[in-house]
């Protein structure tokens, strides 16, 4: 089906209380690693772009990929743009396409960032298209921050109502903890603030960094690396409220150890995708691991019926 917006699956979530997850596109492989699970999976999926993506592929080979996987999905799929540098970008990503577009003013100060997001949610929504921006800053795990530098980088609940005014954003991407790129998932979030911001101002929240984030639930086929008993897991995050999570370093990562499992059984292999295809097989279970954790199952269709082609007839490969 065509591709669809991130606004009303969105508000659909942050109503009925699941999560959507926003799953990184890199490359054909982990595209349709992601939308075959969505289809087995019955869940809506958005399927976004980062700046390292375009750095990689280029903006209009990344996006033909999420747009051919739509076209083939019977599922709601989104296409967004991941951490959008500036205005130009924004407006760039418009024109090929998206239906989702985020500006990451973080590095600004407030008023320009307000400034800018809002020059862009003025373009974007007049053509219907809706705009996360981000508050407060979500941090790389390579800014070697301690954990005080982490928590004085988070969103600030007044300024997030005054953001909000400004702006007029559809979705925010609120620093509560979480740090981007983590290999391992220790990282716990600040519930508290998460609760005071949606409390001031009941737009869908965005949770970026979810490799890095706590979570309990011990998956054998997917994750090895989950903590029990803490606060501030992802599942603390979705009971209270976030809609859309975003997960990029668990995916590389699964893809890179598909492909060395394989290439250890296999150390003369010369077809390369006997090596990719382990690589994207990995990334499936990891993309189902969170499609459950997330609570968007079953969540594609609106009557909750189970519809369209099932993902085994779409067919790429041997
Ligand atoms: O937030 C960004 C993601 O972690 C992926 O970033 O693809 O630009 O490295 P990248
Ligand atoms: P991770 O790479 O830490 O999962 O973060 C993904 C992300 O936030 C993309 O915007
Ligand atoms: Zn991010």
């Amino acid at each position: 089906m065509p591709l669809v917006t991130s606004k009303e699956l969105l508000q659909r979530a942050q109503a009925e209380g699941f999560a959507i997850g926003a799953f990184n596109a890199n490359n054909m492989e982990c595209v349709q690693a992601v939308i075959e699970t969505a289809e087995e999976e019955q869940s809506p999926v958005i399927l976004q772009v980062s700046q390292g993506a375009i750095a990689y592929a280029g903006l209009e080979f990344a996006s033909m990929l999420v747009k051919t996987a739509a076209e083939l999905a019977t599922v709601p799929v989104v296409l967004h743009l991941d951490h959008g540098t500036d205005f130009l970008q924004n407006v760039r990503c418009l024109r090929a396409g998206f239906t989702s577009l985020m500006f990451d003013g973080s590095a600004l100060r407030l008023d320009d960032n307000i400034k800018t997001t809002r020059k862009i949610t003025e373009i974007a929504h007049s053509i219907g298209i809706p705009v996360e921006a981000e508050l407060g800053k979500i941090p790389k795990i390579e800014d070697n921050l301690t954990p005080e530098q982490v928590e004085d980088l988070m969103a600030d609940p007044e300024q997030a109502e005054k953001f909000i005014e400004g702006t007029e954003c559809d979705s925010l991407a609120a620093a509560i903890g979480s740090v981007h790129g983590m290999k391992e998932s220790i990282q716990p979030l600040n519930i508290e603030r998460l609760d005071d911001i949606r409390r001031r101002t009941g737009v869908p929240i965005v949770l970026h960094g979810a490799s890095g984030v706590l979570c309990t639930r011990e998956d054998a086929s997917a994750k090895q690396v989950k903590l029990a008993n803490h606060e501030g897991t992802i599942e603390d995050a979705i009971k209270h409220g976030v809609s859309k999570i975003n997960v990029a370093t668990e995916l590389s990562m699964a893809f890179l150890r598909g492909m060395k499992e394989a290439f250890a059984e296999r150390p003369n292999e010369k077809d390369m995708r006997k090596v990719l295809l382990p690589g994207k097989n990995a990334v499936k279970e990891v993309v189902r691991y969170y499609i459950r954790l997330f609570g968007s199952n079953g969540k594609a269709a609106k009557n909750g019926a189970v519809s369209g082609i099932q993902a085994s007839e779409i067919k790429y490969h041997e």
